[in-house]
């Protein structure tokens, strides 16, 4: 392994779903490793173009005119041949003979398992969170997060205006496919009456029958349901809803609009210093660490730790949100 400042070159990578921010965090991984004296290379589509040796030499104008852009300029993919020992050697391998000291990831936790497999090959890694889905446990932000419940929401206002015109109930599907963090904050931020998400769900569509039947009672002019990627169904749920209910029901996917797009402030902020604390964390010579930020502090976790952490939806949030809505 390497030891105390002698990384001196860096590969930056960004791998699974791309998020808006992660080109602010490639920016200032680059930039800071370069003010460090670091090489560095940009690899395209992740994991896959490391095994593939798709390598761009980064000079400070390489990430000019890139913290604005959503998606990623580096691209990303999901690679199957990196998932096996073999791959995971092969990119070991390849590293070497690049003289890659350490591979920076930008990703969600199964992009950091990749990496931990990477640093068991004996190349040093540095993991960035980066997903819209904020279900990254050892930190309470993830690069892309912010942008892409703001986005959500402004989509969701606007279907909540013509829910409440025609007194329709709204379902309207937001991403996530294991983790409801889009769902529960964009369903409390517009004042959802009901929450679907992937942690709670009871899969009893009789209790959203009731509940629509009961707020129909106390005055309610439209019902608006948040329901996350991972329970999904959204259109057939509309039409048995509208069936039980008497109540025109339509049903809308968000889908990739909450993926894409230019990055929020936060976004781009967070990722901003999250990206020059990693070069500068394997400038001091700390490798295999993950940074994340938690209790109003940015910090770093050894990367073993960080996977075996958890965290789940907060009952107390969840149960406020339909108390909220009434
Ligand atoms: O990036 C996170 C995410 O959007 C999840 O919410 C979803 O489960 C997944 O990516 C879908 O990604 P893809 O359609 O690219 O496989």
């Amino acid at each position: 392994m390497p030891k105390t400042k002698t990384i001196k070159k860096i590969a930056v990578l960004t791998s699974g779903g791309d998020s808006p921010g992660m080109n602010a965090a490639i920016r200032a991984v680059t930039r800071k490793a370069i003010v460090n004296g670091m090489e560095v290379v940009g690899v395209q589509k992740g994991y896959q173009g490391l095994l593939e040796e798709e390598f761009i030499d980064f000079s400070m104008r390489s990430v000019s005119d890139t913290i604005q852009r959503g998606g990623t300029i580096l691209r990303t993919a999901r690679s199957e041949e990196f998932k096996s020992d073999e791959g995971k050697k092969k990119a070991a391998e390849i590293c070497r003979e690049y003289k890659i000291d350490a591979v920076v990831v930008i990703g969600g936790d199964g992009s950091y398992k990749g990496a931990l497999g990477l640093s068991h090959e004996g190349i040093a890694v540095m993991g960035l969170p980066g997903t819209i889905d904020l279900d990254i446990a050892c930190t309470d932000y993830t690069i892309g997060f912010d942008t892409a419940v703001n986005t959500a929401l402004e989509a969701i206002d606007k279907i909540r205006d013509t829910s409440t015109s025609h007194e329709r109930c709204s379902i309207v599907e937001v991403m996530g496919r294991n983790a409801g963090y889009i769902a529960l904050w964009c369903g409390v931020a517009s004042g959802a009456e009901d929450i679907l998400i992937p942690e709670k769900y009871t899969y009893d569509e009789q209790d959203i029958i009731n509940h629509i039947i009961e707020s129909r009672k106390i005055g309610k002019t439209h019902h608006l349901i948040i329901n996350a990627e991972g329970i999904g169904h959204s259109t057939s749920m509309a039409r048995r809803i509208e069936a039980a209910t008497g109540m025109e029901t339509r049903a809308t996917i968000l889908g990739y609009m909450q993926r894409g797009g230019s990055p929020t402030c936060k976004d781009r902020y967070y990722a901003s210093i999250m990206g020059a604390m990693a070069s500068d964390l394997l400038y001091e010579g700390k490798i295999n660490r993950v940074i994340g930020y938690r209790n109003g502090e940015f910090t770093d976790f050894d990367i073993d730790e960080a996977l075996s952490m958890t965290k789940s939806i907060s009952e107390y949030q969840y149960d406020i949100a339909r108390v909220l809505a009434h």
